[in-house]
């Protein structure tokens, strides 16, 4: 995890520094949408979607209590995992009471050598889970997902880095026959827990940060942007 002040940014390259820790805190961001929009069009090519929209080019998502993903426990999972494209960066700030429920990561480039030879030749196929069908995407969406048939290596090497990661997005693999519990273990083990401050963004690659959150009772609301790495 790579820790900046928003007022530093400009003093460094965060593109290289997401490839670099895998995870970004920038610290003070009081943003408004427009700055937002600034900040994700410095990362990457926006994925450009329709649910929850806030800006004209339809690229920063809404997600609240009332919208996308709800109040309840979001398990381990990877952002992108059911889609075509390297749509896997994502960036996300606290807009209103982010600390009712943090967020946990795991950086899965990290897993030993013993856990990745348990995996070694298993495939995930993914696609979004029921219960976020109607929340977050349009039938035309499910459909084209449906269509993709995404499936991913367990064990898979960065695009950009080379680097190899254990890649399993544990909530959003479909039809597994793979014992997922060593895995899930290891990360319960080596999570790093963030606890959201007002005006945070986070900024992380979702090929190797496995994340999740816990159900919580209250407002929140976050902005999001998923890019491409
Ligand atoms: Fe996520």
């Amino acid at each position: 995890m790579f820790e900046v002040q928003y007022n530093d940014i400009n003093n460094f390259d965060l593109h290289k520094i997401l490839l670099e820790h895998g995870l970004i805190v920038i610290r003070n961001a009081c943003l408004e949408v427009d700055d937002f929009e600034e900040l994700t069009n410095k990362m990457g090519k926006s994925l450009v979607t329709t649910k929850h929209v806030l800006n004209k080019a339809r690229t920063i998502q809404e997600l609240s209590n009332k919208g996308l993903f709800s109040n309840g426990d979001v398990g381990w999972h990877n952002d992108w995992s059911y889609g075509r494209g390297n749509y896997f960066g994502t960036i996300l700030h606290n807009v209103k009471n982010g600390h009712l429920s943090p967020t946990w990561f795991c950086d899965t480039s990290n897993a030993p050598k013993d856990l990745k030879n348990i995996y070694k030749n298993s495939i995930g196929k993914y696609y979004p889970p029921a219960d976020l069908h109607n929340l977050c995407f349009t039938e035309k969406q499910l459909a084209l997902l449906k269509k993709q048939k995404i499936t991913r290596p367990f064990i898979t090497n960065h695009h950009i880095t080379g680097e190899e990661i254990l890649y399993c997005s544990i909530n959003t693999i479909q039809e597994n026959k793979v014992d997922l519990k060593p895995f899930e273990n290891w990360i319960e083990e080596n999570a790093y827990m963030h606890n959201w401050q007002d005006n945070d963004v986070l900024i992380w690659d979702n090929l190797k940060m496995i994340h999740k959150r816990v159900a919580f009772e209250g407002e929140r609301l976050l902005w999001r942007t998923q890019f491409i790495i």
